[in-house]
């Protein structure tokens, strides 16, 4: 008889000798060390005040093993990869006193969070780009649970490639137990030359892997390749996944599971659903219970899955082993109950909504090079959009190139138009090829000059990016002159 039979059998009797009730989700641990593989930095907190989270960040360039016997000269937030995890409850302070050890100028992007305009991490937008050596202070409130991250806004897509990238998890305290023990995935990937643990050249494959967006050649979780996470059997986990990567789709799924769907970018949707499968284009968020259903004492691997995301992206493509899952011997436990109702979230209203289309193109200059933009107009020749605080707007997303396209716009949240979809506030969506996704968006305060843009980091500096001037509610100027010359000079550096 197999051990594991042999185990069930013995606890079994056991139970029955006892005759005890079954143990349900929340009556045990995790199992000892289960997300030891996948820990994440916790950075030291210098304020004794517990509502407020100071820190201080230094952005710096660290040899760190990520191929086995091999060291890569990894561009780091911290000196670990990911970036430390910034963790708080809604309504603290944040303080960040970060400095720039770079070779490089970079800037912090808050990605989702509404901060103020000024702390929103643009260069030449909303703050000078922060030199080598330079000292920057970001300071905001966190009013919105949820799972965001941040990433430079500088030289965006090497240096996000290079492994720049930290989580952040506001936490509501009054979310259910019933949830599950937290569990924040980072997942990215890195163009690593596997033989020496170098990276590969930014511009290897030139124009043409821009046009695709880069993916790496290896696949990351929480900074490493093909980590282990225990599980027990019945035993929910909450995760928070993150997708740090510069042009990569991941689909979550897990054979024989479904996972229970709580929300994403901000939070927690209206319901719960259950689903096979949840893909979370690049920077978007997903926050999902995993209810652990394989026998004790098997393992499986949760493995990327080639993901069509426009043409030619699955092409000769092979699955890669993201995490091996132990399920642990511990007998099983029966799953908790998952609420359906979370919350409520009031639809936007839209009936005196400014409407815009925005199409997401891509052409070819006259000298062939590959250009992106809005409405065939690159940033840097693009008009700011206009809007005030109080305006409503209806942003029409156009997408009829060969590219599937995540949208992502700054400072704000916004609603998807759709009927079909479970209302939730969301920061970043993906916009197929051929299809139109129509948002909606309030412009409650915080005027400024905000971002938008593809999320696919080779698109955004192939021109696919915009601003959009929020002016004071009872202003009518219009959007001030822009110098976009220092935004221009640090996106795109010379490869
Ligand atoms: Cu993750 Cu401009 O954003
Ligand atoms: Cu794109």
């Amino acid at each position: 008889m197999p051990k594991s039979r042999l185990f069930l059998l013995f606890s079994l009797i056991l139970l029955a000798s006892c005759s005890r009730e079954p143990l349900t989700a929340l009556d045990v641990e995790q199992p000892e060390g289960w997300d030891d593989d996948l820990a994440l930095t916790i950075p030291e907190d210098l304020n004794p005040d517990p509502n407020i989270l100071e820190i201080e960040l230094e952005a710096q360039i660290v040899d760190i093993e990520i191929i086995d016997g091999l060291t890569t000269p990894v561009w780091t937030y911290g000196g670990t990869l990911p970036g430390p995890l910034i963790k708080a409850k809604v309504g603290d302070t944040v303080i960040i006193h970060f400095k720039n050890s770079l070779p490089d100028s970079t800037t912090i992007h808050w990605h989702g969070l509404r901060v103020p305009n000024q702390m929103d991490g643009v260069p030449g937008v909303t703050q000078p780009p922060i030199e080598p050596g330079g000292e920057f202070r970001y300071e905001f409130t966190v009013n919105d649970a949820g799972t965001y991250w941040y990433h430079p806004h500088v030289n965006s897509a090497a240096q996000v490639g290079w492994g720049m990238y930290g989580p952040i998890v506001i936490e509501d305290p009054n979310d259910p137990e019933e949830f599950g023990d937290e569990l924040i995935l980072v997942m990215s990937d890195m163009s690593l030359n596997v033989r020496d643990g170098s990276f590969l050249a930014e511009n290897a494959g030139g124009d043409f892997t821009n046009l695709f967006g880069k993916e790496g050649t290896v696949v990351l979780v929480n900074g490493k390749i093909r980590p282990t996470l225990k599980v027990r059997q019945g035993k929910q986990q909450r995760w928070r996944v993150i997708n740090a990567s510069r042009s990569r789709y991941i689909p979550i799924r897990l054979r024989d599971h479904t996972f229970t769907i709580l929300g994403g970018d901000n939070g927690l949707a209206e319901r719960s659903r259950e689903a096979g499968r949840v893909v979370i284009s690049p920077s978007e968020r997903a926050d999902v219970v995993f209810t652990p259903m394989h026998e004790p004492g098997t393992t499986q691997t949760f493995r990327w899955i080639p993901f069509n995301r426009g043409f030619g992206t699955v092409y000769r493509r092979a699955s890669v082993p993201m995490i091996d899952i132990v399920t642990v011997m511990d007998e099983a436990v029966i799953p908790e109950e998952i609420p359906e109702q979370l919350r409520i979230i009031e639809p936007i209203d839209i009936s005196n909504a400014i409407e815009t289309d925005l199409e997401m193109t891509i052409a070819q200059d006259t000298s062939n090079k590959i250009e992106m933009g809005f409405n065939g107009i690159p940033y840097w020749s693009m008009k700011p959009l206009e809007a005030r605080v109080g305006e409503t707007h209806v942003w029409n997303l156009i997408n009829n190139s060969d590219f599937n396209h995540p949208f992502h716009l700054h400072g704000y949240f916004f609603q998807v138009l759709d009927e079909s979809r479970i209302p939730e506030w969301k920061d970043t969506i993906d916009v197929p090829v051929g299809e139109t996704v129509r948002i909606a968006v309030h412009f409650e305060g915080r005027p400024g000059m905000w971002m938008y843009h593809c999320h696919i980091l080779d698109h955004a500096e192939a021109g696919m990016m915009g601003q959009l001037w929020v002016g004071p509610a009872d202003s009518t100027d219009p959007a001030p002159e822009q110098d976009l010359s220092v935004l221009i000079d640090v996106m795109v550096k010379e490869e």
